[in-house]
């Protein structure tokens, strides 16, 4: 499989970056998974620059990663009670032109990793109504980590239950076996 992540926190010891880490272990051996690491060079959208032949070579990048993929999996921290802007800018770009988006049908899940014990249930929620809207074939159970300065130990999920629900959750995006005839 070829799976890309995109994180939307820029902190260097971000715990959404440790929780994307522990969901591309769980991908089936052999997968590729790169991280997009260049969310916070994207600039803000606006048709005026997503201009055919004339498109910032960093949304080129974003949008033949994800054409490329065979699934998404978007990590995002809850900022002010919903995903965070750079997150929400990289799917917008994701999302254009209209009616040929890259991210049209694009398998998906969200997760997120949040200081609070509400484990950013409002960032998760927003964040697949946005993948919905945006066209992504979005998984509607997601994986919230609270607390989650306390959640990792050297980048490992420690709670077993959640890691359990993270592979789960990693499996839906595996296309099943075609069965034999
Ligand atoms: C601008 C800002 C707004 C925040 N708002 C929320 C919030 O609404 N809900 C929440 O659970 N945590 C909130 N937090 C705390 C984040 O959950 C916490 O900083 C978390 O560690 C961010 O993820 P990271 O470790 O990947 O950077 C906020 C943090 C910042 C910087």
């Amino acid at each position: 499989m070829n799976v890309v992540t995109l994180v939307g926190s820029l902190r260097a010891d971000s715990t959404n970056r440790q929780l994307a880490l522990n969901a591309i272990d769980h991908l089936p051996e052999g997968s590729t998974a790169p991280i997009f690491d260049r969310v916070a060079e994207l600039p803000h959208y606006s048709e005026d620059i997503d201009v055919e032949g004339h498109v910032p070579a960093v949304a080129e990048e974003l949008r033949s990663a994800i054409t490329d993929a065979d699934a998404l999996i978007v990590v995002t921290p809850e900022y002010n009670g919903t995903l965070s802007s750079v997150m929400k800018n990289a799917i917008d770009w994701a999302s254009r032109p209209y009616g040929m988006a890259c991210i049209k049908d694009t398998p998906a899940i969200v997760l997120a990793a949040s200081a609070s014990a509400r484990a950013a249930q409002w960032a998760r929620a927003d964040a697949v109504r946005t993948l919905q809207v945006a066209g992504a074939r979005v998984v509607e159970d997601t994986l919230g980590v609270g607390s989650s300065h306390e959640a990792f130990v050297e980048g490992k999920l420690i709670d077993p239950e959640a890691d359990a629900t993270l592979r789960t959750l990693v499996c839906r995006l595996v296309p099943a076996p075609v069965p034999a005839v």
